[in-house]
């Protein structure tokens, strides 16, 4: 079981580090947790968490080394702060700042090059799920990410249902996770308004891995309620 929280633009260095204080007294039950504050937050995750378990994730990473690339951050320069993986392509980067299929491939390949953990967003729009293409975009989206890899995890991500509090019903859930299970050998979690009172129901479904958590990650007894709903 896998509770990745993604703290999307919250939490500076000085919240980083008083959440990070508080999460690693906590006991999580065995459940792997990987936390992913912003970048400008992740020395203070690195330090603060050295020693435990919980691992330290970026939110976004570029695929090369370095270069002319503005406000792009590297795979090397995250393995030199100690982080052990990162996000890529997700669905917030996709709608609103360009990112295609491609674009979050190569993120991905890079990252994974250079020995880090990384989590593939993927999920339909609403537009498309009525349109009746959720299989097709997912068979689209996580084809582009190439290979299986040891390192690699995918996120099942409805675009419907982040932030909005419409989470997938578990069954919705279930069927999409089975898909892509089918096409890529990997562990898949599943994100979407996940919070402490849906997570067991969720967590439950076979296919269903883990947990790609955004609101709700943001306080430390909610996410820890949600790693022992997972239990
Ligand atoms: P949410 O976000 O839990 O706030 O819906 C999930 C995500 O975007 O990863």
């Amino acid at each position: 079981m896998l509770i990745a929280a993604n703290w999307k633009m919250h939490h500076g260095p000085g919240a980083t580090a008083t959440y990070c204080s508080a999460l690693r007294e906590r006991d999580l039950g065995g459940v792997d947790v990987v936390v992913c504050p912003p970048f400008v937050s992740l020395p203070n995750a690195v330090q603060l968490l050295a020693g435990t378990e919980i691992g330290v994730a970026a939110q976004n990473v570029h695929w090369e080394d370095e270069g002319p690339h503005t406000g792009e951050i590297s795979p090397a320069m995250l393995r030199e702060l100690g982080v052990y993986g990162a996000i890529v392509g997700h669905s917030e980067r996709r709608q609103y700042f360009g990112e295609t299929d491609e674009t979050a491939a190569r993120r991905a390949r890079g990252a994974l090059a250079a020995g880090l953990f990384v989590i593939a967003c993927v999920g339909e729009t609403e537009a498309e799920r009525e349109a009746g293409e959720t299989q097709s975009v997912l068979r689209r989206q996580v084809g582009a990410l190439g290979e299986a890899d040891d390192h690699l995890v995918v996120a099942y991500e409805p675009v419907w249902a982040i932030g909005t509090g419409h989470t997938a019903t578990p069954e919705l859930a279930q069927e999409a996770h089975s898909l892509i299970k089918s096409l890529l050998d990997v562990v898949v979690l599943y994100g979407g308004s996940v919070k402490p009172e849906n997570a067991a129901e969720l967590l439950a479904q076979p296919d269903v891995d883990g947990a790609l958590v955004g609101g709700a990650s943001l306080d430390v007894d909610s996410l820890v309620a949600i790693c022992e709903a997972g239990r």
